[in-house]
Order: structure tokens, then sequence, then C-alpha cells
């Protein structure tokens, strides 16, 4: 079937009418467009599990700050339409933001606690406005499932904690980070960095290796943990640390080195240049 474009709410639904009568299931994958490998990972995992897969391409306005890259967040959605037709989507939902919010928008989605935690802490209101239009797009599609992936791992536990307290009725997958051959977590954002830049990111995966290597020889202090992190990025004068974070994996709660967790998440963000990246890992504790 081939790839259908769908820009109003109304259309969608009208579109996936028929299939919801006879029983079909519909996988969503959200995302805010520029597609990549790590994408389509998201579309090809939909692709094995559902009758329909749809994948919806919106730059959300509510989860950037005005200080950051919503004007400039980089856009293409014949390329995206490519990606998605490549990789056996049927539908791609890329409503207009007057679609999506015709009016300011009054009711948010607040996922206490976790929300305002780590990356919530440096991006306020962040987390509430992908909770909001993640939210948003549930009701609109009404899927049985959503992917979304684990690179983004604090957005990935907002979402299951929403989905959880409010009894959204479907499943929600987390699809491990996708990475070029030199251990760059795939990103939008990569597009930004300049050459010089771009040789110098792998710095976050490496130290992330270097944390994980630390927590399988039996280091589970948090402040040793986020040193092993910190010396690596330190050997890398491009890359400015902005956000080291270690917290059990689920709750992303504290780590007690006195009652370890059964796996850690170490969550970053570095500025490299004027980008700021983002890289996880889950590592189990032995
Ligand atoms: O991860 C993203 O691309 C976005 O935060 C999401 C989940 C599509 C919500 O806008």
């Amino acid at each position: 079937m081939p790839l259908e474009t769908v820009t109003t709410i109304a259309e969608l639904r009208e579109r996936l009418r028929p299939a919801r009568r006879t029983g079909k299931s519909v996988g969503l994958v959200p995302t805010m467009g520029y597609l990549h490998r790590g994408h389509a990972t998201l579309v090809d995992r939909a692709r094995a599990e559902n009758d329909i897969v749809v994948t919806s391409v919106f730059v959300n306005p509510l989860q950037f700050a005005p200080s950051e890259d919503f004007a400039r967040y980089p856009r293409d959605l014949d390329a995206d339409r490519s990606l998605l037709g490549a990789h056996g989507a049927d539908i791609v939902f890329a409503p207009p933001v007057q679609e999506m919010y015709p009016q300011p928008i009054a009711t948010h989605v607040e996922v206490e606690g976790l929300s305002v935690r780590l990356e919530g802490e440096r991006r306020p209101g962040h987390f509430r406005g992908v909770a909001t239009v993640v939210g948003k797009l549930f009701n609109i599609v009404q899927p049985d499932r959503a992917y979304f992936g684990e690179k983004d791992y604090q957005q990935l536990q907002v979402i299951r904690r929403m989905v959880a307290d409010l009894s959204f009725p479907l499943e929600i997958v987390g699809v491990p980070t996708v990475r070029d051959v030199d251990g760059l977590a795939l990103s939008s954002r990569n597009i930004y960095l300049s050459p010089t830049e771009r040789a110098a990111a792998p710095v976050l995966s490496r130290s992330l290796a270097a944390a994980a290597e630390a927590i399988g020889g039996g280091t589970v202090d948090p402040r040793k943990i986020e040193a092993a992190i910190r010396a690596v990025l330190a050997t890398e004068p491009q890359a400015e640390p902005d956000l080291i974070a270690v917290a059990e994996a689920n709750t992303l709660e504290p780590v007690d080195p006195k009652a370890p967790p059964p796996a850690i998440a170490l969550m970053i963000a570095v500025r490299v240049g004027r980008t700021r990246l983002i890289d996880q890992r889950v590592v189990a504790v032995p």
C-alpha cells in the first residue's frame, strides 16, 4: 500500500475507521520529522507488530522554550516521506500547528516528579509539552502500540508514567538507541554539527562506556560513576557537560549505593559547539 499523507485530524480518523472496525491493529511512531535510521528502526518494529503503521511528523512548539531551536529545527517532509515509504509505513500524519493547536492550549498533561527532575530541571516545561502532545496524538490515532527511542530515556519514562496514570489503552514500546559506527547516537540535531564538532561528538558514548565498565566492575556509588563520565568528557575540549545523571532506571530516583537498584540509567546532555546533544545507557548492576 503506498504511503498516504494526511494533514487533518478528521481525515486521519476517517481513514482509520474501517481498519478499526475490522479489528486491525494500529502502531504509532510519533516523531518531529527529519527522520534518520533511528526512526527507521522504530517504523520497522511497528511494521512487524501491527497491521497499520501511522507515523506523525510534527515539530511541537509546546515542548520548546522560547530560547530553544523551534524555528530552526530541521524539517524535510519529502525526505521523511521517502524514508517512511521505503520502510513500509502506511500513513504519515503531518498536521500544521494550526490544526493541532487552533487556539492557545489551556489543558496540559503534567507528570509530576519525573518531569521536573534532571533534564526537566534544565528545560522547564519541556516534558509537559511532550506529554501533552503525545497524549493528544494518542487520542487522535488511538493506537494499539506506540514506539519511542530509548535515547530520550527520561521522555520514555515520562510517557510510560502518563499512560499508566491516565489508563491510556495502549502498549508503549521502547526501542534501543541506534548509533553511527563511531558510537554517536543518531539524532536529527546532529545536522547542526560542524565537521570538527562531529569528530568530537562520540566522546558522549565513550564516556557512558567508561561508566558502564565501572558499574560492571562493581562501582555503584553515583559520585564515582559520574566522575568516570566527567573524566572522559574532559578529554574533549569542545565538549561542555550540561547534565550528567546517574539514576535508578525506572523511577529516575537517586541511586543509593548502600541499596543499589537492579539497573542504573546514565543520562547525559553535553554541548558540542552550539549544539546540545544527549545520550543514555541503562546498565544492569552485577
Ligand atoms: O521524541 C520526539 O521526537 C518528540 O519529543 C515527540 C515524542 C515526537 C513528541 O513531540
